[in-house]
């Protein structure tokens, strides 16, 4: 059996990928972008993602290439693929993650369910798309953004100008994703592995909670989401995972609309900040599956272990010091608390950590997972 992993990208998504992998005695390595990143626990190479020398070096030392970022060239990925490297998720699905244009496209084809949305070049395109849309909607770079960046709520057609500028200057013939203002009751997601001889498994959809445009809080499952809802959601997600040929880890962000609508926002292809969760809160982890997964191994039961399990991301961290200075409070005040520290600088609006807790009682499980998180922020 093919044994080493190769984790693209030292984030703390390859970080977490250690443990599980650890476990099933599995080698894992890492081409870290520095020293010193969140994932440097593992042996690891430092190297631009974007050269593909240090790409082809990097993946001769591995059985099984992945990522934990999508943000490598396809020109790159498919020169692995016809070196003959197994790549996982491929350029041909990863393309999706990488560009909301072409995703919202090939969503459409496919039949599934996005907001409307228009590929719009200037201003006067988007006047058109603002006019029919009751004159608000949100325009959105194709490639690039993460964590709000690249997101803008629009009421005017020269809104977005500085956009169209930048990609004029960039020499490449861009254009902005527009998309209607959706209006949702809650955000949600819905994960999905899928190895490359087609299993696939579902986990309960969560519910997110953004603030400023990043994630700060999961539930899982959802509230109030047994039954027709959860179905929707899972369906969505394989028929994604499915037509688009992904396999790994897949995160489907959803939009619950006001009207009762599922639709999807966005696709991610590799663990998500919406499954951390499942470290403590599943029996198999999203982590423990994506190298399951990318290995095509036998995939793991996906049952929650506790009625519910709360995730609060721990952003920006303490003004001094590190997160572990707090451990002698929280730890103490929070024993339930499950709490993990990415070993990142803390820094404004940085993910440098989260916590989950787990428990039968909604209201206490939100409420410690929130209280210990807050331990480590000012
Ligand atoms: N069409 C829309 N209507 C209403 N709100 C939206 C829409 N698109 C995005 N949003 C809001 O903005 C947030 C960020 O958008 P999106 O997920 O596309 O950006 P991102 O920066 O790629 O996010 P991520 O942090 O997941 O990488 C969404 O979670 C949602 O709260
Ligand atoms: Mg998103």
């Amino acid at each position: 059996m093919n044994t080493t992993v190769g984790v693209i990208g030292g984030g703390q998504l390859a970080r977490m990928m250690i443990p599980a992998a650890v476990n099933l005695g599995i080698d894992i390595r890492v081409l870290a972008e520095n020293e010193g990143m969140s994932a440097a626990l593992a042996a690891f190479a430092v190297g631009d993602y974007r050269d593909r020398e240090v790409v082809l070096a990097f993946a001769e030392t591995v059985d099984v290439v992945t990522f934990d970022h999508e943000h490598v060239p396809q020109e790159i990925l498919r020169l692995l693929v016809a070196r003959g490297v197994a790549v996982h998720p491929g350029p041909d699905a990863l393309l999706y993650a990488q560009d909301k244009l072409l995703m919202r496209e090939r969503l459409t084809e496919l039949g599934l369910p996005v907001p409307d949305w228009a590929r719009v070049e200037n201003s006067a395109e988007l006047g058109v798309f603002l006019a029919g849309h009751g004159g608000r909607a949100v325009v959105k770079t194709a490639r690039g953004g993460y964590d709000g960046k690249g997101v803008r709520l629009v009421s005017h057609e020269h809104d977005a100008d500085d956009w169209f500028t930048a990609l004029a200057e960039d020499g490449n013939d861009g254009a902005l994703l527009v998309e209607e203002l959706v209006e949702f009751r809650r955000e949600l997601a819905q994960q999905v592995a899928r190895r490359p001889s087609g299993e696939v498994a579902v986990w309960p959809v969560v519910e997110t909670v953004q603030k400023d445009g990043v994630c700060a809080e999961v539930i899982a499952p959802a509230p109030l989401s047994e039954g027709r809802l959860a179905e929707l959601a899972a369906e969505i997600a394989v028929r994604v995972a499915d037509g688009i040929g992904v396999t790994g880890m897949l995160a489907v962000e959803l939009f619950e609309t006001t009207d009762g609508r599922l639709l999807i926002n966005e696709l991610a292809m590799r663990p998500h900040n919406s499954g951390h969760w499942s470290i403590e809160g599943s029996t198999t982890s999203q982590f423990e599956q994506h190298l399951r997964a990318v290995l095509d191994l036998p995939l793991g039961a996906t049952t929650n272990r506790d009625p519910w399990s709360v995730m609060v991301n721990i952003i920006g961290g303490p003004m001094e010091g590190s997160l572990a200075d707090r451990y002698p409070v929280a730890l103490a005040e929070h024993p339930s608390a499950k709490v993990h520290n990415y070993g990142k600088a803390p820094r404004p609006g940085r993910k440098v950590g989260h916590v989950t807790v787990g428990g039968s009682d909604l209201d206490e499980v939100v409420y410690e997972a929130r209280a210990t998180a807050a331990v480590f922020q000012d």
